[in-house]
This record gives structure tokens, sequence and C-alpha cells, in this order.
């Protein structure tokens, strides 16, 4: 195509049958807001840019567009909505000079993907207009498609504006279309507010065409063309979302299990195993090769290659590093970075803390504030004592430290290299590389006393239930 291609989205409407206080473009589908994904398959389609026209909340949806997508998007303000034709004739003047066609889309329909649209922009050709069509067993409440004998398209009839005859069309509008923008410009100068709701319909341009090159069409799934006005249609149109993300993946060569969700930010490599019920969301990246085991929850978090996350793991915001391991009933809390196969195992929790290169911490563990050196070993139930109720402190233990089980560090503490922690240790000073700190009161031993003690405690018991 030649010229500059410029998105006008529509997305000004509250969205009343969603029943929220959230702008309905802003509900998010697979952890993305639904315009999100209209405006990527918009620019990854070709477009130069987008305009974006808002009305309720425009704010809000204006200030996420552009934390999310910067100067490539656009927003125009459409202050009363008198209708689809009226909402783009806000958007013309934003348009860049340079740009020669427009590509029109609803921001409810985020299910639309670029080869659709590419699709479309084909068909268009020489012509001043081409859009989607499809072909839907209930067609009621879109606009029909009224053809000519010779199977032209002459106009776009509301629901509410058709015959009983032409009720009967199956060919319905899906709300997709791209238009030569002198052709645009003049057939929406010319609208006139002539149907049963009294506003400028967008729609009224097709008749226009009619006369000046006329429209293509090009066919194409319904199911990727679904608009959603409710909260029953938002949760149909996510699992299909789901399904093709999951698909996508598939076909890159990771393995997805059917009950996995993974939504639409998330990186998966090849030969990566995503078990049932697995949750991925937000930036998380996994590797080559990593298998995230049944039930695990990961937020913004990076898995290198070859690393095994075992089921029920909870990650948010940390990175687990080539071949490390973790859980099962891991709870890996923001900034935990775990270096190559160092492991954590099960009801362990960290936070703000890394574990060198193969270090350990296997069995019920807190872990806060630290910095755990190569290859050292922390004990069953060892607690990082980071918080003094006003400050959190640092434990830093030194490569191939040993901490024995039991053990709780009163931070801030230095650990040295080789240290060794004996089990059961309250560590309140600083222990120096290669030595043992032992804080614990000496064991006695008494000869013969535990059958007296034994019978002592029997008696003390029948007399209570005596009495
Ligand atoms: C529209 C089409 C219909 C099509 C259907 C597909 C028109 C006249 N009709 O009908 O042919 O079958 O979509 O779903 O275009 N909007 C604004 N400003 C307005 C009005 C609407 O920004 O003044 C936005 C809405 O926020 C929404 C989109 O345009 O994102 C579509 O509006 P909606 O009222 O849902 O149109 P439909 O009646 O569904
Ligand atoms: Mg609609």
């Amino acid at each position: 195509m030649n010229g500059s291609l410029c998105a006008i989205i529509l997305a000004a409407g509250q969205g009343t049958r969603m029943k929220s206080s959230l702008a309905k473009v802003l509900h998010p589908l697979c952890g993305i807001p639904m315009i999100d994904h209209v405006v990527q398959a918009a620019l990854d389609a070709g477009a130069d840019e987008a305009i974006v026209v808002v009305g309720y909340q425009g704010d809000v949806v204006s200030s996420h567009l552009q934390a999310r997508f910067g100067e490539r998007v656009r927003t125009a303000l459409q202050q009363e909505q008198r209708g689809t034709g009226h909402a783009v004739l806000c958007a013309l003047p934003t348009v860049m000079e340079h740009s020669t066609s427009a590509l029109l889309l609803y921001g409810d329909t985020p299910l639309l993907q670029a080869s659709d649209i590419e699709a479309m922009i084909e068909a268009r050709g020489q012509r001043p207009l081409a859009m989607l069509s499809c072909h839907v067993p209930n067609p009621t409440g879109y606009g029909r498609l009224i053809r000519d004998e010779e199977r032209n398209l002459v106009a776009i009839r509301e629901h509410r504006d058709c015959t009983a005859e032409e009720r009967r069309i199956d060919e319905i509008n899906p709300g997709m279309y791209v238009a030569e923008l002198g052709f645009l410009r003049e057939a929406l100068a010319a609208l006139k507010p002539d149907n049963d709701q009294g506003e400028l319909y967008l729609t009224d341009i097709v008749a226009q065409a009619a006369s000046a090159g006329g429209t293509g069409t090009v066919e194409a799934d319904a199911g990727r063309l679904a608009g959603i006005n409710d909260r029953a249609q938002l949760a149909c149109a996510e699992q299909a979302m789901y399904e093709h993300i999951a698909d996508t993946l598939r076909r890159a060569g990771a393995t997805i299990r059917t009950s996995a969700r993974i939504d639409a930010s998330v990186k998966v490599g090849r030969d990566a195993v995503i078990e049932h019920n697995v949750v991925l969301r937000g930036a998380t990246d996994i590797a080559a090769g990593a298998r995230i085991d049944v039930g695990c929850v990961l937020e913004d978090v990076e898995v290198a290659a070859g690393a095994y996350l075992k089921p029920y793991s909870v990650c948010a915001q940390s990175t687990v590093g080539p071949r490390a391991q973790i859980g099962p009933f891991s709870h890996l809390r923001p900034d935990t970075h775990l270096e190559e196969e160092a492991r954590v195992g099960n009801f362990v929790e960290t936070k703000k803390t890394r574990l060198r290169r193969g270090a350990k911490a296997n069995h019920l563990a807190y872990l806060g504030d630290g910095d755990i050196g190569e290859k050292a070993n922390v004990g069953a139930g060892t607690i990082f004592c980071n918080y003094d109720g006003f400050q959190k402190h640092q434990t830093v233990i030194g490569a191939g430290a040993f901490v024995g089980s039991d053990s709780q560090i009163v931070a801030p503490i230095n650990i040295g290299a080789g240290a060794y922690v004996a089990t059961g240790t309250t560590v309140t000073k600083d222990v120096p590389a290669e030595a043992l700190a032992i804080a614990r009161i000496r064991q006695e031993n008494k000869e013969g006393y535990a059958p007296r003690l034994k019978s002592r405690l029997q008696a003390a018991a029948k007399r209570k239930k005596s009495q």
C-alpha cells in the first residue's frame, strides 16, 4: 500500500452493560486492557499511528494509552456521543497531514488479528473503502450488509432501521473498515442523522462509496470479530484468547497443558513445559527447556533455561537462574534472585534476597533482605530476622558457609565464607570466615533419671483423673 495509514479507534462509549465504574475498554483480557489489543493489532498491521476517540473517562483512558504506547497513540475527545460517524469526525483534525488512508475500528473488538486488517487493506485495492464482513447464526442487533443483484455492497442498514425482509440477512457488519482519507472526509461531511437514533452513522459511508468505486469486503471468522458489551461476552472472549495464546506458543515449540492460563504479555521458549493450572502473568518470560509444574502462579518472573519450578510455587518480580529449582510450595516475593543451580525448597519464603550460584535453602525458612553466597547451605527452619519494627536489615552469608537448622540470624549480620553456624544458634554478632558460631545451653544427661521421671508424671496424671 502506498502512503501512510492512520488508525482511528472508537472508544468514547461508557459500556453501560458492563455495569462497572471502569470504562469498558480498560477491562482486561488475558492481563491486558481491551483497547490495547485493538491498538496493537492496528500497529502490527502497519498503521503509523493510532487515534483513539475517547469520551467516558477520557482522562483515564488517555493516560493509560500514553503510558502504554507513548507517542504513536494519541486521543481525540468526543464530548457528546452523537454516533459512530460523529466520533470519526472528532478524530479527523488530529490525523497527520501525510496520512492517505484510515483504518476505522471499534475499541470493543479485542480478538481482531493484524492478519484480518491486512486482508482488508489488500481487498481495498483502488477502491475508496473496504470492510470485513461475516455470517452469524443470530444477526440480531448488528448492522446488515445490503447487496444488489450482482452482490455489490450498496449499504449497511442498522438492525433497528431494517425491514422485516432485511432482518433475515445473516451477513453482518463487525465494524472494521479501511478508507481512502479524501473519500472519508467528504463522506463524513455528508452524513445526516436520518435514522431511528438520530445519530450520525459511520456505516452510511458505505452507501456513498457505492457511487464512488464501491466497497471491497473480506469475509472473516466471526469468532475473532465479536464485540464485547457485557462481562459474559468478556469471559467468552478471554477464554478464546487464552486458547489462541496457548496454541501460538505450542506451534512455536512449547508444551502448554490445556488448563494453563498464559497472559498475552508472557513469553515462553521452545521445549518449555507449562503444566496444568499454571498461571503466568505480566512480564513473565520462561526460557527454553524450563519446566513450570502444576499450579504455579508467576507474575513478572524471568525463568532461565532448564530451571524447574515444582508444583504450587508462587513468585513475583523475581528471577530464577539457569537450572535452578524451587518448590514444591515455595514463595518468592519481589526482588528475589536465584542464580545458576540455586535451590529453594518447600515452605521457603524469600524477599529481596539473592541466592548465588549453587546456594541452597531447602526447607521451611524465611529469607528476607539476604545475600547468600555461592554453594552456601541454609538449614531447615532458619529465619532471617530482618525487621526490628522500624527498619529492615541485611543478612550476608559468604560462599560455602553452612547455617545449621533452626537458626535465627538477627540482622544486620555478616557470616564469613566457609563459616559454620551450629544448629539452633541465635546469631547476634558477625561470624568471621571459617569460624564456628554456637549459641545454646550445654546439654546435661542425668543417668537413670528417665524411669523415675515417667512414674512421677504417671502418678500425677492418675490423681488428676480420679478427682
Ligand atoms: C455498530 C455498527 C453496526 C455494527 C456493530 C458491530 C454503527 C452505526 N453501527 O453498532 O453496524 O454491526 O457496531 O458491533 O456504527 N462510539 C463512540 N461514539 C459514539 C458512538 C459509539 O465512540 O458516539 C464507539 C463505542 O464506544 C463503541 C463503538 O463506537 O466502541 C461502537 O458503538 P456501539 O454503540 O456499540 O455501536 P453498535 O450499535 O454496536
Ligand atoms: Mg456495539
